[in-house]
C-alpha cells in the first residue's frame, strides 16, 4: 500500500553543515510517528523540508506517492499536511476565532467577488465558515474564548489554537513540532490527550516532542536523528533499548520513559 508521507534520502545541508542526511521514513495513514533527538539533531530542519519551508538538496518526499519535492508550503498544505511551529505564529491582535478563519480562508481560495458584494451567498459561506471554525475550537476546547484576542492566551492555549488553525485547512498528516514544550504537567497530559483524539479523527501525526514520556506513550513508531542520520527507526520498546540512541543522549537526556 502506498504510505501516506515517504521520505527518500531527504537531505539539506547550511553551507557546510549537514543538517538532514538521507532520511528514509514512512509515515502510514493514521499512524502517530514522532521524530527525537538531541538538540540540533535536524528534527525541526526535517519538518520544514516537509511542509516546503526548505528545499532540500537531495532526496524526493511523496504524499500519497506523489512527488512534493520542492512544493511551496500554501501547495503542501493544500494537498494535505499542515503544521504548526515551535515558536507559536498566530496573529496575536486578532481573536481566537479571527486566527482560524484566515487559516480557513487561505486554505479555500474562496473568490473574493462575493465577499466585496457581500451577496446572500457571500453571508451563507460566512455562517458555514464560522460554524465549522467553531467546530475545530470546540474540538481543542478554546470554543468558550472564540471572541478573546488570541495574544492574551495563556501559552499553553495557544499552542491548542495553533492546531485548531492547522485543522482548518483539512490535513491528512499533522506536523507538531513540540507541541508541550514549556508547558506544566497538567497541561501537557492534556495536550496528550488532544494528539490522540486527533488520530481518532483519521490524522496521522508527525509528532517531535522532549517529553520522553509523552512520545513513548503516544507513538506507534520512533524515528532517533543524531547529526542529521537516522540512528534509529521502529517500536518505542525497541528504540529506547537501542544502544546507539541511548549512546547519542548520553549527557543530554535519556529517553527513560519516566
Ligand atoms: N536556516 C538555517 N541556517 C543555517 N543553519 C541552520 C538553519 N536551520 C537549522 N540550522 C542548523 O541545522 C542544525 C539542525 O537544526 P534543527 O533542525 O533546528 O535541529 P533540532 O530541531 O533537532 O534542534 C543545527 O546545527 C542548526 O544550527
Ligand atoms: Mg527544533
Amino acid at each position: 500500500m502506498t504510505p501516506l508521507l515517504e521520505t527518500r534520502g531527504l537531505s539539506k545541508t547550511f553551507g557546510g553543515l549537514k543538517a538532514v542526511q538521507k532520511v528514509d521514513l514512512h509515515i502510514g495513514a493514521n499512524r502517530i510517528v514522532s521524530v527525537i533527538g538531541p538538540n540540533g539533531a535536524g528534527k525541526t530542519t526535517f519538518f520544514n523540508c516537509l511542509s516546503g519551508i526548505y528545499r532540500p538538496d537531495g532526496g524526493a518526499i511523496l504524499l500519497d506517492g506523489q512527488d512534493i519535492t520542492g512544493r511551496a508550503p500554501h501547495q503542501v498544505c493544500k494537498l494535505g499536511l499542515a503544521r504548526t511551529f515551535q515558536n507559536i505564529r498566530l496573529f496575536p491582535e486578532m481573536s481566537v476565532l479571527e486566527n482560524v478563519l484566515v487559516a480557513q480562508f487561505q486554505h479555500r481560495s474562496i473568490s473574493p467577488l462575493p465577499l466585496l458584494l457581500r451577496s446572500k451567498r457571500f453571508r451563507a459561506q460566512e455562517k458555514q465558515s464560522r460554524d465549522e471554525a467553531l467546530g475545530f475550537l470546540e474540538f481543542v476546547g478554546l470554543a468558550h474564548l472564540a471572541e478573546e484576542m488570541s495574544g492574551s492566551l495563556a501559552y499553553g492555549l495557544q499552542r491548542r489554537l495553533e492546531i485548531a488553525r492547522a485543522l482548518a485547512t483539512q490535513p491528512r498528516l499533522l506536523l507538531l513540532d513540540e507541541p508541550a514544550a514549556g508547558m506544566n504537567p497538567q497541561e501537557t497530559t492534556e495536550m496528550v490527550q488532544l494528539i490522540s483524539r486527533l488520530r481518532d479523527r483519521g490524522l496521522a501525526i508527525l509528532l517531535i516532542e522532549h517529553h520522553m514520556k509523552v512520545v513513548m506513550t503516544i507513538s506507534d513508531e520512533i524515528l532517533v536523528l543524531d547529526h542529521g542520520v537516522s540512528i534509529a527507526h521502529g517500536a518505542p520498546e525497541k528504540v529506547r533499548n537501542d544502544p546507539q540512541v541511548i549512546k547519542a543522549y548520553l549527557g543530554d537526556e535519556v529517553p527513560t520513559g519516566e
